[in-house]
């Protein structure tokens, strides 16, 4: 409850339940449930439709898993060892019919991980997006073409408890969330 978010206008439930979780519990996610969660992604909309999205997934205690886990940050890998499943989250950076740029391609890409996160949240699943992974490693061991971009990782499980993170992960996971108000975001023209 403490990391729901505190809005100042009545959004949807879903969207004030989702945050971004450190501590994972033991369940882990099936793979019928990590379909649902990308099928939701794929119905995110895209430019001109193109989809540029694309997922790689590794389940817990399998050696997609740890490589995966290698690839990123030391402060990240302290707590994602935990997740349930991995995801790399990479985009077409040009137009499959046309091969021109998308200059689109990392946007749809974060709406498509939105999508995802959504769904999760509604299947009691939290998942956290990490930006933090060594990008020329990952480019390297993936063999990623310059066509794509690994855009960031995603880690999913079920809510664990705040008690099983080192600090400072534990504090951060008891810490309530923040945002600037709609007034600093958001002008009349
Ligand atoms: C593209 C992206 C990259 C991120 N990378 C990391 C990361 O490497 N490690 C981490 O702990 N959190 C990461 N985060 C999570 C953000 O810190 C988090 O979303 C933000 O603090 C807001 O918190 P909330 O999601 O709980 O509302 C990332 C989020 C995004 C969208």
């Amino acid at each position: 409850m403490i990391k729901e978010a505190n809005t100042q206008f009545p959004v949807h439930e879903l969207i004030k339940k989702r945050w971004s979780a450190r501590a994972f519990s033991g369940q882990q996610i099936t793979q019928e449930e990590l379909f649902t969660l990308i099928e939701a992604a794929s119905w995110a909309p895209s430019s001109v439709n193109e989809q540029p999205w694309n997922y790689l997934y590794a389940f817990h205690d399998t050696e997609g898993f740890s490589k995966m886990l290698d690839l990123l940050s030391v402060g990240n890998q302290l707590w994602v060892k935990d997740a349930s499943v991995l995801l790399m989250c990479t985009a077409n950076k040009n137009f499959a019919k046309s091969g021109e740029f998308n200059r689109h391609y990392m946007h749809d890409m974060g709406l498509a991980n939105a999508n995802l996160l959504m769904q999760a949240v509604s299947m009691n699943i939290y998942g956290h997006l990490l930006g933090g992974f060594d990008k020329v490693r990952t480019d390297d061991f993936f063999s990623i073409p310059d066509h794509q971009e690994v855009v960031c990782f995603l880690a999913l499980g079920y809510l664990g408890e705040a008690e099983s993170l080192e600090e400072p992960f534990k504090t951060r996971e008891v810490t309530p969330r923040n945002r600037k108000p709609v007034e600093e975001i958001a002008q009349q023209f």
